[in-house]
């Protein structure tokens, strides 16, 4: 009929194979709560990362180094001491050396199915809540490029422990004083301690690791250890978004903690 055909050039929802419901959608509650509030943090960190990341300025003060700007592999860096400079990329590197290590755990958190669903939800909309249908007529799903890329997080996943390792690395570094002697705790060791924990728990709770664990095995009981693991890495799984945004906010509150130190805004209290 002509009303079919309409239906189905209109595609997505319209289409003749679903019921035909005039309304747009039937949900009565404020759906779009979730969406706008996800877009609107996101946002924010995403302007808040980026003047920091091109920054290029506060980021070290003694013995505390920012997350966004570890390791700081970079000629350019400057110098920390005990251990912490690395020095891989020549003085051929002008920029901000932030933006040589941030590819990482942006790429991590790009490719999170968590953070996918809540940009996907958030800013395309694609689709914005449960039961609410999407604006766009075709839905292709992450089945082709650009999409498909997606399927890399697995190997960021590997980089993440990487980034999280060195920052555990960083961490333990902020038990020295300024002068290099250890036995030191001020607010900002515990403020790198926290964000570590955090960024640990979010790299644990992923469902590439979930599987890297657990996935593919047939009998459990013939793996134990295996099953013992991914028993804990799903009690974290269960809380990723969670976990995703309580290490977003972690992050970005060390980096601006140390911005706050390094810049002569805020001292450090010292507790020993
Ligand atoms: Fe979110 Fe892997 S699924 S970090």
């Amino acid at each position: 009929t002509a009303d079919a055909g309409a239906r189905t050039a209109r595609g997505g929802v319209d289409t003749p194979s679903r019921a035909a419901i005039p309304a747009r959608h039937l949900r009565r509650d404020r759906w779009w709560l979730a969406p706008a509030g996800t877009a609107a943090g996101l946002l924010a960190f995403v302007v808040y990362s980026t003047w920091r990341a091109f920054a290029n300025s506060d980021y070290y003060a003694a013995p505390y180094v920012s997350p966004f700007y570890s390791p700081c592999i970079a000629h350019n860096c400057v110098p920390m001491g005990g251990g912490a400079d690395w020095d891989w990329i020549g003085p051929w590197w002008g920029l901000s050396p932030a933006l040589l290590v941030l590819i990482f755990p942006l790429g991590f958190r790009l490719t999170c199915y968590y953070y996918r669903k809540a940009y996907y939800r958030g800013f395309w909309a694609s689709p914005p809540a449960c039961a609410v249908p999407e604006p766009h007529a075709k839905y292709t799903g992450e089945s082709r490029f650009p999409l498909i890329l997606q399927n890399v997080h697995r190997y960021f996943f590997y980089f993440a422990v990487l980034v999280a390792g060195i920052l555990t690395y960083d961490a333990v570094l902020g038990f020295r004083d300024g002068t290099g002697a250890w036995g030191h705790m001020g607010l900002g060791t515990l403020v790198l301690l926290a964000n570590i924990v955090l960024i640990w728990a979010y790299t644990l709770s992923c469902h590439s690791c979930r599987h890297i664990v657990g996935g593919r095995l047939r009998t459990f009981s013939k793996h134990p250890v295996r099953y013992r693991l991914w028993g804990w890495v799903s009690v974290l799984n269960a809380r990723h978004m969670q976990l995703a945004w309580a290490s977003l906010v972690s992050v970005a509150v060390a980096d601006f903690y140390v911005y706050l130190v390094a810049s002569g805004a805020f001292d450090d209290p010292r507790f020993f």
